[in-house]
């Protein structure tokens, strides 16, 4: 059993069933119809949000029990959403498929952080949005969430870098009062990133 699996065994919803607060800020953005993919969806909530958007949207994780979950929450909020069980680093993504891509506090080390960026601007398609929720090199000093390992964390230039191939709507570095359940809780440095394909 990976390590979220063992984290979202639990009847609660380890991050709450409300999308993130940046990925609600991007509504006015959002296109009214097309495909969406959010990765690393967990239990799900912020992929639902994209599917009661009226967006097609798969939801990606690598935990069983996270999705399985997702397609509760799904049902309860009688919403279509698919949910594939893959691994980030090693799934295709569709080139030039996507109208929306989200990934909300999911982090990697490079090289894979470029490589799996990179996947997702050429997953996009010409206008095509990315939203992406990340915690800062600083939040190591908070304490309140995230992985503990500093290479995990990029700066918001080390990010944009590694997303190049976009315009950027709104590309910000700050600190937030983040309460999503017990993982997330309290002052945290995070990246807020919404980008538009060239
Ligand atoms: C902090 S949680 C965030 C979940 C969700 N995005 C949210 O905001 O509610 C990080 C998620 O990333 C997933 N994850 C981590 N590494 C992954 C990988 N290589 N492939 C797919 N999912 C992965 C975990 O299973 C977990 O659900």
């Amino acid at each position: 059993m990976v390590k979220w699996d063992d984290r979202y065994n639990t009847e609660e919803y380890v991050f709450g069933t409300e999308s993130n607060e940046f990925i609600a800020r991007i509504q006015p953005y959002l296109p009214k119809s097309g495909k969406a993919l959010d990765l690393a969806t967990g239990e799900g909530r912020n992929g639902i949000f994209l599917a009661q958007n009226g967006l097609e949207t798969e939801g990606v994780d690598i935990s069983k029990v996270g999705l399985e979950k997702a397609e509760k929450l799904a049902r309860q909020k009688n919403v279509s959403f698919t949910t594939r069980l893959d691994n980030i680093l090693e799934m295709d993504m569709k080139e030039n498929y996507y109208s929306v891509i989200t990934s909300v506090f999911c982090h990697f080390a490079e090289p894979e952080r470029t490589k799996v960026m990179q996947k997702i601007v050429n997953a996009l398609i010409p206008n095509g949005l990315f939203a992406g929720v990340f915690y800062h090199p600083e939040q190591i000093h908070y304490g309140t969430g995230g992985p503990k390992d500093p290479a995990m964390l990029g700066t918001l230039s080390e990010m944009q870098q590694a997303l190049s191939g976009l315009e950027w709507v709104i590309a910000e570095e700050t600190l937030r009062e983040i309460n999503e359940g017990f993982l997330h809780n309290g002052t945290s440095s995070v990246i807020y990133l919404l980008g538009r394909k060239l």
